[in-house]
């Protein structure tokens, strides 16, 4: 189906936005978008060692809101992570993408996987309203670039549209 002869370092976003808009197209479904978003993401952006969804669901604890892991790739990970903890939690808090070069030097980050050096979370954001946040993992330094975030921004942006969060 796809193109891409695999994982590629440097993937060209503008074939892989193509690509993803023939897999989505004509479902609507959260899970079935989100697993099928993940695999895509992790087959064909190189250098990943995770890559899925934390999607905002309430507290177990507290009448509060907090992020429950969603549909991925990659080993096992931290379950639920509160709102502004973490690369995570702080993308979703302040819902901007977080870029991290070295997640050693990022103060509060949570390590599911040590393999993991540096990370990039993109929030995921519809009609105004926060659902969650998509989270990558690399075993490389400074993985992503400037490049990379606006690539994957772009990506993240089709599957937001094409998915009822509801
Ligand atoms: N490192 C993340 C936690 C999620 S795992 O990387 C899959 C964080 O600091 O929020």
């Amino acid at each position: 189906m796809f193109t891409s002869s695999g994982a590629e370092q440097h993937p060209d976003y503008t074939s892989l936005a193509h690509q993803l808009q023939s897999l989505l197209e004509g479902e609507n479904d959260l899970v079935a978008n989100a697993a099928q978003f993940a695999a895509f993401v992790y087959e064909t952006v190189g250098d990943l060692n995770w890559a899925g969804f934390y999607l905002v669901r309430p507290a177990k604890k507290a009448a509060t809101l907090e992020l429950l892991v969603g549909p991925f790739q990659g080993k096992v990970a931290c379950a639920r992570i509160p709102f502004g903890k973490g690369v995570c939690g702080s993308a979703a808090q302040d819902r901007r993408t977080y870029l991290v070069p070295d997640v050693h030097a990022f103060p509060g980050h949570i390590a599911c996987d040590s393999a993991s050096n540096s990370e990039i979370v993109i929030p995921l954001i519809k009609g105004g309203q926060l659902f969650g946040v998509f989270d990558m993992d690399s075993p490389g330094l400074n993985r992503f670039s400037h490049e990379d975030q606006v690539g994957l921004e772009s990506l993240v942006a089709i599957f937001v549209a094409a998915t009822d969060f509801k």
